[in-house]
């Protein structure tokens, strides 16, 4: 503990002398997410606040690819990741050149690209998406067909809502893929009266075991409403930990499918990032502004 308070207390200190903002995923452990994040939330939330932070300098406590984003909508700001390697299985499963392939294939076909990708493979794409808008993006194209990259299970469970053909990609996220029917089915017997939420990254089979589907920041707005129920999250396991301390009268029921990436930030490795000003995220400037374009259209929905 008083290691930790040191760390928090010398990050507040430095983000005043820095003028600098934590945004913080709602899969970072709770000493994160509730003790020096300015701004929490998904994807989508991270990439809005980004863009209107009139702060100098952006720690991002979540993956590289959020990083990335932040900095394509906050040209002129500085982006920290605490450490560079805090990656994503889906953003590493594909590349730009892949993209192309794949339009050269499917000519006229729109590329909806999910955000959990390197500014390369957004540049390639005519709009991004998260779990908490795909619908909506790809509603919005008015096309039967979308080439949507590169998380196969998310394409699927769109599709399946939509009713619109996917051309899919063979990624996956290693944390959500894991999850099984049988897992929820054996839960739902130990735990009457159980809510099963599930990440739209999850296998379709999953999906349809649960009771609910959406972003993590929509998973959140539903325990919200559900605080009386016994809630299973088959996502990550830091969110349930984060809302039980917001819930507290609320049995999550947790298995612990944990993402590695996401828990390569630290409070220690935060604080050492405002006092050294490391590691600086830049972008090749053609490269972030085609990127751009594709994160903006989306914002723009
Ligand atoms: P959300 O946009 O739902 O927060 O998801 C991001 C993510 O990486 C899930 O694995
Ligand atoms: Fe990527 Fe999955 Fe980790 Fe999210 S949970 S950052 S999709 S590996």
């Amino acid at each position: 503990w008083e290691t930790f308070l040191a760390d928090i207390r010398a990050i507040e200190t430095l983000k005043r002398e820095r003028n600098a903002v934590i945004l913080a995923h709602n899969y970072q452990t709770p000493e994160i997410f509730h003790c020096v994040a300015d701004i929490r939330g998904d994807s989508l939330a991270l990439a809005r606040e980004a863009q209107e932070t009139d702060a100098d300098v952006i720690v991002m406590a979540g993956v590289h690819f959020m990083a990335e984003t932040a900095k394509m909508l906050n040209p002129h700001g500085t982006v920290l990741i605490p450490d560079r390697k805090a990656g994503c299985s889906l953003a590493d499963s594909i590349t730009g050149a892949d993209v192309r392939a794949l339009r050269a294939r499917h000519p006229g076909v729109p590329v909806v690209t999910y955000v959990n990708t390197s500014a390369e493979v957004k540049a390639e794409s005519d709009i991004c998406c998260t779990s908490g808008n795909a619908k909506r993006v790809v509603e919005s194209l008015g096309t039967d067909s979308v080439i949507m990259i590169p998380d196969e299970f998310l394409a699927r469970n769109i599709g399946a809502e939509t009713g619109i053909r996917m051309i899919t990609w063979p990624g996956h996220c290693e944390v959500h893929e894991r999850f099984t029917p049988e897992e929820i089915g054996r839960m739902r017997a130990d735990n009457p009266g159980l809510v099963v939420l599930a990440h739209p990254e999850c296998p379709p089979e999953v999906v349809a075991a649960s009771d609910f589907s959406g972003s993590t920041a929509m998973m959140a707005d539903f325990v919200r409403g559900h605080a009386s129920d016994p809630i299973l999250l088959v996502t990550e396991c830091s969110m349930s930990d984060n809302l039980a301390i917001q819930y507290p009268r609320t049995a999550f029921v947790r298995p612990c499918n944990m993402c590695p990436h996401m828990k390569r930030i630290t409070l220690s490795n935060i604080r050492h990032a405002l006092e050294t000003m490391t590691h600086e995220v830049t972008l090749d400037p053609e490269l972030a502004s085609r990127g751009r374009r594709a994160v903006e259209r989306m914002l723009a929905i």
